[in-house]
């Protein structure tokens, strides 16, 4: 029988890593946190910051749940260790509301009823939103390509691309 090429397990010793203080920059405040290397964004996000609004979806970069704008570009924060988001601006959902109104792609979502369980939509809201701030009149081919990395198994993509577009409309009408 051939011998196995699997590696060796990795020895388990108890040892772990040490903190680093990490500045992030979220919804335009400071946070000075000490963070294992290894965290993710997402973690911190939503363990440390208590910013529960980024969902957890695969936590492997596949599904989009997690979607956040880094530099006003969505990533997934589940693919994105913490310490290297220092010195950039994160934005989350939480910052789209104002003064207790819902921001018009959080509205838009609403009135095209955009989901069935909801577990997408932050992730979703967060890719309209950053496809908006640059291309206020995207076309649906432009739509769906900027919604390409957020998965729905409730499967309301007709009514999310709606959405974006009807969002689109919103903005323009608010100026
Ligand atoms: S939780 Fe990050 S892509 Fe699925
Ligand atoms: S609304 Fe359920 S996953 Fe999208």
């Amino acid at each position: 029988m051939p011998r196995s090429t699997r590696p060796r397990k990795t020895e388990v010793t108890g040892h772990k890593p040490a903190k680093t203080p990490v500045k992030l920059t979220v919804n335009g405040a400071d946070h000075i946190i000490y963070v294992e290397p290894r965290r993710t964004l997402l973690d911190v996000l939503r363990k440390d910051l208590g910013l529960t609004g980024t969902k957890k979806g695969c936590d492997e970069g596949t599904c989009g749940a997690c979607t956040v704008l880094l530099d006003g570009k969505p990533i997934y924060a589940c693919m994105a260790l913490a310490v290297e988001c220092e010195e950039k601006s994160i934005e989350t959902i939480e910052n789209l509301g104002r003064d207790g109104q819902l921001h018009p792609v959080q509205r838009a979502f609403i009135e095209q009823d955009a989901f069935q369980c909801g577990f997408c939509t932050s992730g979703q809201i967060m890719s309209v939103k950053a496809l908006l701030d640059v291309n206020p009149k995207p076309s649906i081919e432009e739509v769906k390509a900027a919604l390409a990395g957020n998965l729905c198994r409730c499967g309301a993509y007709l009514k999310i691309c709606k959405a974006a577009l009807c969002a689109a409309k919103l903005l323009h009408q608010e100026g």
